[in-house]
Protein backbone atom coordinates (compact mmCIF):
# COMPACT_ATOMS: atom_id res chain seq x y z
CA UNK A 1 0.00 0.00 0.00
CA UNK A 2 1.26 3.45 -0.68
CA UNK A 3 2.41 5.34 2.26
CA UNK A 4 -0.45 8.28 3.03
CA UNK A 5 0.28 12.06 2.19
CA UNK A 6 0.31 14.81 4.43
CA UNK A 7 1.18 18.01 3.43
CA UNK A 8 2.84 20.65 6.70
CA UNK A 9 1.71 24.01 5.83
CA UNK A 10 4.29 26.60 7.21
CA UNK A 11 7.78 25.52 8.04
CA UNK A 12 8.41 27.16 11.42
CA UNK A 13 9.64 25.22 14.49
CA UNK A 14 5.53 24.14 15.12
CA UNK A 15 5.64 22.89 11.53
CA UNK A 16 9.00 21.75 10.51
CA UNK A 17 8.89 19.88 13.95
CA UNK A 18 5.59 17.98 12.81
CA UNK A 19 7.17 16.81 9.75
CA UNK A 20 10.31 15.55 11.45
CA UNK A 21 8.23 13.36 13.93
CA UNK A 22 6.10 12.32 10.72
CA UNK A 23 9.06 10.84 9.02
CA UNK A 24 10.72 9.69 11.64
CA UNK A 25 7.33 6.50 12.25
CA UNK A 26 7.36 6.42 8.81
CA UNK A 27 3.87 7.38 9.14
CA UNK A 28 3.39 9.44 5.73
CA UNK A 29 5.82 11.38 3.01
CA UNK A 30 5.59 14.85 3.98
CA UNK A 31 5.51 17.57 2.00
CA UNK A 32 6.53 21.35 3.44
CA UNK A 33 5.45 24.27 2.29
CA UNK A 34 5.87 27.84 3.42
CA UNK A 35 6.48 31.28 1.96
CA UNK A 36 9.46 31.89 3.04
CA UNK A 37 11.96 30.57 -0.42
CA UNK A 38 14.53 28.16 0.66
CA UNK A 39 12.93 27.36 4.21
CA UNK A 40 11.33 24.62 3.63
CA UNK A 41 13.59 23.34 1.09
CA UNK A 42 16.59 23.55 3.46
CA UNK A 43 14.79 21.81 6.32
CA UNK A 44 13.07 19.28 3.78
CA UNK A 45 16.75 18.34 2.52
CA UNK A 46 18.28 18.68 6.01
CA UNK A 47 15.80 15.97 7.65
CA UNK A 48 16.46 13.58 4.66
CA UNK A 49 19.78 13.33 5.34
CA UNK A 50 19.06 12.34 8.73
CA UNK A 51 17.28 9.25 7.09
CA UNK A 52 20.44 7.03 6.88
CA UNK A 53 21.20 7.73 10.69
CA UNK A 54 17.73 7.30 11.84
CA UNK A 55 16.83 4.58 9.45
CA UNK A 56 13.40 5.83 8.27
CA UNK A 57 11.55 5.20 4.59
CA UNK A 58 9.09 8.27 5.08
CA UNK A 59 10.20 10.91 2.93
CA UNK A 60 10.15 14.78 3.03
CA UNK A 61 10.22 17.34 0.20
CA UNK A 62 10.02 21.29 0.78
CA UNK A 63 8.20 23.74 -1.65
CA UNK A 64 6.85 27.15 -2.02
CA UNK A 65 4.42 25.64 -4.55
CA UNK A 66 0.75 24.69 -3.60
CA UNK A 67 1.17 22.13 -6.74
CA UNK A 68 3.02 20.28 -4.85
CA UNK A 69 0.75 19.24 -2.28
CA UNK A 70 -1.67 18.10 -4.64
CA UNK A 71 -3.03 15.03 -3.74
CA UNK A 72 -2.50 14.59 0.17
CA UNK A 73 -4.51 12.77 2.31
CA UNK A 74 -4.37 15.29 4.99
CA UNK A 75 -3.46 18.95 5.68
CA UNK A 76 -1.75 20.39 8.73
CA UNK A 77 -1.67 24.15 9.07
CA UNK A 78 0.40 25.86 11.55
CA UNK A 79 1.35 28.75 9.20
CA UNK A 80 0.72 32.17 11.04
CA UNK A 81 2.18 34.68 13.93
CA UNK A 82 2.61 33.03 17.07
CA UNK A 83 2.50 34.75 20.59
CA UNK A 84 4.99 37.33 21.85
CA UNK A 85 5.01 37.16 25.68
CA UNK A 86 2.08 39.24 26.96
CA UNK A 87 0.04 38.30 24.05
CA UNK A 88 -3.10 36.42 24.26
CA UNK A 89 -3.49 33.83 21.47
CA UNK A 90 -7.03 35.98 20.57
CA UNK A 91 -4.06 39.14 19.61
CA UNK A 92 -3.12 36.66 16.98
CA UNK A 93 -6.87 36.70 15.27
CA UNK A 94 -7.24 39.46 12.36
CA UNK A 95 -3.08 38.48 11.15
CA UNK A 96 -3.62 34.42 11.46
CA UNK A 97 -7.37 35.00 9.92
CA UNK A 98 -6.23 36.68 6.63
CA UNK A 99 -2.89 34.11 6.44
CA UNK A 100 -4.92 31.00 7.60
CA UNK A 101 -7.53 31.69 4.99
CA UNK A 102 -5.44 31.93 2.03
CA UNK A 103 -3.85 28.75 2.67
CA UNK A 104 -7.27 26.94 3.04
CA UNK A 105 -8.12 28.45 -0.26
CA UNK A 106 -4.99 27.02 -2.00
CA UNK A 107 -4.95 23.63 -0.39
CA UNK A 108 -8.07 22.56 -0.94
CA UNK A 109 -7.67 23.48 -4.53
CA UNK A 110 -4.80 20.54 -5.06
CA UNK A 111 -6.50 18.35 -2.36
CA UNK A 112 -10.14 18.47 -2.18
CA UNK A 113 -10.49 15.20 -0.43
CA UNK A 114 -8.56 15.73 1.97
CA UNK A 115 -8.79 16.26 5.93
CA UNK A 116 -7.80 19.79 7.74
CA UNK A 117 -6.23 19.84 11.02
CA UNK A 118 -5.88 23.46 11.80
CA UNK A 119 -2.85 24.44 14.39
CA UNK A 120 -2.67 27.99 14.01
CA UNK A 121 -3.61 30.23 16.51
CA UNK A 122 -6.28 31.27 18.26
CA UNK A 123 -6.95 27.75 17.72
CA UNK A 124 -10.50 27.24 17.94
CA UNK A 125 -11.43 31.04 16.00
CA UNK A 126 -9.13 29.34 12.78
CA UNK A 127 -10.66 25.91 12.98
CA UNK A 128 -14.20 27.75 12.59
CA UNK A 129 -12.60 29.80 9.77
CA UNK A 130 -10.79 26.98 7.74
CA UNK A 131 -14.14 24.75 8.08
CA UNK A 132 -16.40 27.76 6.81
CA UNK A 133 -13.77 29.04 4.06
CA UNK A 134 -13.10 25.50 3.12
CA UNK A 135 -17.12 24.21 2.69
CA UNK A 136 -15.69 20.95 3.73
CA UNK A 137 -17.74 18.58 6.25
CA UNK A 138 -17.27 19.64 9.78
CA UNK A 139 -16.17 16.00 10.13
CA UNK A 140 -12.99 16.84 7.79
CA UNK A 141 -11.99 20.11 9.60
CA UNK A 142 -11.09 19.99 13.09
CA UNK A 143 -8.15 21.33 15.11
CA UNK A 144 -5.29 20.59 17.75
CA UNK A 145 -5.38 21.79 20.74
CA UNK A 146 -6.65 19.06 23.15
CA UNK A 147 -3.86 16.73 23.25
CA UNK A 148 -1.29 18.92 23.83
CA UNK A 149 -3.59 20.48 26.66
CA UNK A 150 -3.77 17.03 28.39
CA UNK A 151 -0.72 16.20 28.06
CA UNK A 152 0.46 19.26 29.80
CA UNK A 153 -1.76 18.62 32.67
CA UNK A 154 -0.94 14.90 32.70
CA UNK A 155 2.74 15.91 33.13
CA UNK A 156 2.14 18.60 35.75
CA UNK A 157 0.13 15.39 37.77
CA UNK A 158 2.75 13.36 37.27
CA UNK A 159 5.50 15.42 38.67
CA UNK A 160 3.20 15.51 41.84
CA UNK A 161 2.50 12.12 42.38
CA UNK A 162 5.59 10.97 41.42
CA UNK A 163 4.50 8.34 38.49
CA UNK A 164 5.50 7.95 34.78
CA UNK A 165 3.52 10.79 32.68
CA UNK A 166 2.56 7.01 30.86
CA UNK A 167 0.55 6.43 33.76
CA UNK A 168 -1.68 9.92 33.88
CA UNK A 169 -4.91 10.40 31.87
CA UNK A 170 -5.88 13.61 32.03
CA UNK A 171 -8.82 15.64 30.74
CA UNK A 172 -9.05 19.36 29.28
CA UNK A 173 -12.16 20.57 27.50
CA UNK A 174 -13.26 24.26 26.12
CA UNK A 175 -11.84 26.52 23.82
CA UNK A 176 -7.22 26.70 23.37
CA UNK A 177 -7.72 29.75 25.92
CA UNK A 178 -7.21 31.30 29.40
CA UNK A 179 -10.28 29.48 30.31
CA UNK A 180 -10.11 26.32 29.17
CA UNK A 181 -11.32 23.24 31.25
CA UNK A 182 -9.12 21.01 33.12
CA UNK A 183 -11.32 18.21 34.94
CA UNK A 184 -9.86 16.64 37.23
CA UNK A 185 -12.98 14.06 38.55
CA UNK A 186 -11.93 12.55 35.05
CA UNK A 187 -8.57 12.72 35.07
CA UNK A 188 -7.26 9.08 36.30
CA UNK A 189 -3.87 7.56 37.94
CA UNK A 190 -3.84 3.78 37.86
CA UNK A 191 -7.27 4.05 37.26
CA UNK A 192 -8.41 6.29 40.06
CA UNK A 193 -9.63 9.98 39.93
CA UNK A 194 -6.78 12.54 41.04
CA UNK A 195 -9.47 14.08 42.97
CA UNK A 196 -8.79 11.47 45.58
CA UNK A 197 -4.77 11.48 45.13
CA UNK A 198 -4.40 15.20 45.23
CA UNK A 199 -5.66 17.67 47.65
CA UNK A 200 -8.00 20.67 46.07
CA UNK A 201 -5.23 23.13 46.97
CA UNK A 202 -2.91 21.40 45.02
CA UNK A 203 -5.30 20.71 41.97
CA UNK A 204 -6.17 24.09 41.59
CA UNK A 205 -2.61 24.87 41.45
CA UNK A 206 -2.18 22.09 38.65
CA UNK A 207 -5.65 23.27 36.72
CA UNK A 208 -4.10 27.14 36.53
CA UNK A 209 -0.35 26.23 35.56
CA UNK A 210 -2.43 24.21 32.88
CA UNK A 211 -4.47 26.89 31.45
CA UNK A 212 -1.53 29.13 31.70
CA UNK A 213 0.66 26.61 29.61
CA UNK A 214 1.51 27.77 26.46
CA UNK A 215 2.02 31.05 28.18
CA UNK A 216 5.02 29.79 30.37
CA UNK A 217 6.30 28.87 27.21
CA UNK A 218 6.46 32.01 25.26
CA UNK A 219 7.36 33.41 28.36
CA UNK A 220 10.56 31.45 28.80
CA UNK A 221 11.21 31.19 25.30
CA UNK A 222 11.09 35.15 24.83
CA UNK A 223 10.75 34.20 20.86
CA UNK A 224 8.12 32.00 19.85
CA UNK A 225 6.00 29.55 21.62
CA UNK A 226 6.23 25.80 22.10
CA UNK A 227 6.89 23.47 19.67
CA UNK A 228 7.90 20.07 20.86
CA UNK A 229 4.71 19.07 22.50
CA UNK A 230 2.42 21.11 19.75
CA UNK A 231 4.37 18.57 17.20
CA UNK A 232 3.60 15.61 19.42
CA UNK A 233 -0.03 16.09 19.67
CA UNK A 234 -0.43 16.94 16.00
CA UNK A 235 1.39 13.40 15.17
CA UNK A 236 -0.50 11.53 17.88
CA UNK A 237 -4.00 12.71 15.84
CA UNK A 238 -2.22 12.05 12.58
CA UNK A 239 -1.43 8.49 14.09
CA UNK A 240 -5.49 7.96 14.80
CA UNK A 241 -6.23 9.49 11.25
CA UNK A 242 -4.07 7.71 8.71
CA UNK A 243 -4.53 4.22 11.01
CA UNK A 244 -7.96 4.82 11.07
CA UNK A 245 -7.73 3.72 15.07
CA UNK A 246 -11.08 4.95 15.83
CA UNK A 247 -9.56 5.92 19.61
CA UNK A 248 -10.74 8.60 21.87
CA UNK A 249 -8.17 11.77 21.37
CA UNK A 250 -9.12 15.32 22.56
CA UNK A 251 -10.02 17.76 19.67
CA UNK A 252 -11.22 20.85 18.35
CA UNK A 253 -14.20 19.21 17.22
CA UNK A 254 -17.66 20.99 15.85
CA UNK A 255 -20.53 20.15 17.81
CA UNK A 256 -23.84 20.56 16.72
CA UNK A 257 -25.99 20.22 20.10
CA UNK A 258 -23.61 17.47 22.40
CA UNK A 259 -22.69 19.35 25.55
CA UNK A 260 -26.00 21.60 25.11
CA UNK A 261 -23.43 23.38 22.87
CA UNK A 262 -24.44 24.15 18.83
CA UNK A 263 -22.56 25.81 15.90
CA UNK A 264 -18.81 26.20 17.35
CA UNK A 265 -15.71 24.35 17.31
CA UNK A 266 -14.24 23.56 21.24
CA UNK A 267 -12.35 21.25 22.90
CA UNK A 268 -13.86 17.93 23.66
CA UNK A 269 -13.06 14.24 23.14
CA UNK A 270 -14.01 12.45 20.12
CA UNK A 271 -13.60 9.05 18.16
CA UNK A 272 -10.87 9.55 15.12
CA UNK A 273 -10.32 7.75 11.93
CA UNK A 274 -9.57 7.51 8.72
CA UNK A 275 -12.62 9.76 7.66
CA UNK A 276 -12.27 12.43 10.66
CA UNK A 277 -14.01 12.97 13.77
CA UNK A 278 -16.65 9.97 13.97
CA UNK A 279 -18.27 10.80 17.06
CA UNK A 280 -18.45 13.14 19.72
CA UNK A 281 -17.95 11.64 22.85
CA UNK A 282 -20.01 13.19 25.65
CA UNK A 283 -18.77 13.51 29.39
CA UNK A 284 -21.09 12.88 32.00
CA UNK A 285 -19.80 16.57 33.53
CA UNK A 286 -21.65 18.02 36.59
CA UNK A 287 -23.13 21.25 36.75
CA UNK A 288 -19.76 22.87 37.67
CA UNK A 289 -18.13 21.26 34.91
CA UNK A 290 -20.49 22.10 32.19
CA UNK A 291 -20.82 26.05 33.72
CA UNK A 292 -17.18 26.21 33.19
CA UNK A 293 -17.34 24.61 29.52
CA UNK A 294 -20.21 27.33 28.38
CA UNK A 295 -18.38 29.94 29.65
CA UNK A 296 -15.15 28.75 27.86
CA UNK A 297 -17.10 28.18 24.94
CA UNK A 298 -18.83 31.78 24.96
CA UNK A 299 -15.44 33.39 24.67
CA UNK A 300 -14.93 31.32 21.92
CA UNK A 301 -18.13 32.26 20.29
CA UNK A 302 -17.78 36.22 20.87
CA UNK A 303 -14.18 35.90 19.33
CA UNK A 304 -16.08 33.95 15.85
CA UNK A 305 -18.77 36.98 15.84
CA UNK A 306 -15.45 39.51 15.24
CA UNK A 307 -13.81 37.28 13.37
CA UNK A 308 -17.21 37.27 10.75
CA UNK A 309 -17.60 40.72 10.84
CA UNK A 310 -13.99 41.19 10.41
CA UNK A 311 -14.01 39.24 7.13
CA UNK A 312 -17.29 40.93 6.03
CA UNK A 313 -15.23 44.35 6.26
CA UNK A 314 -12.43 42.69 4.05
CA UNK A 315 -14.45 40.75 1.81
C1 LIG B 1 0.53 26.66 23.04
C2 LIG B 1 0.28 27.47 21.82
C3 LIG B 1 0.88 26.85 20.64
O1 LIG B 1 -0.42 26.33 23.74
O2 LIG B 1 -1.07 27.72 21.67
O3 LIG B 1 1.70 26.36 23.28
Amino acid sequence: MARARVTVVGAGFVGAATAQRIVEKNLADVVLTDIVEGMPQGKALDIMESAPVEGFDAKISGTNDYKDTAGSDVIVITAGLARKPGMTREDLISKNAAIVSDVVDQVIKYSPQSILVIVSNPLDIMTYLAQKRSGFPQRRVFGMAGVLDSARMAYFIAEELKVKPSEVNAVVLGGHGDLMVPVPRFCTVRGKSITEQIPPARLEAINQRTRDGGAEIVKLLKTGSAYYAPSSSVVKMLEAILNDRKTALPVCAYLNGEYGLKDVYCGVPVILGRSGVIQIVELALNEKEKEALHASVAGVKKSCRELDSLMKQTA
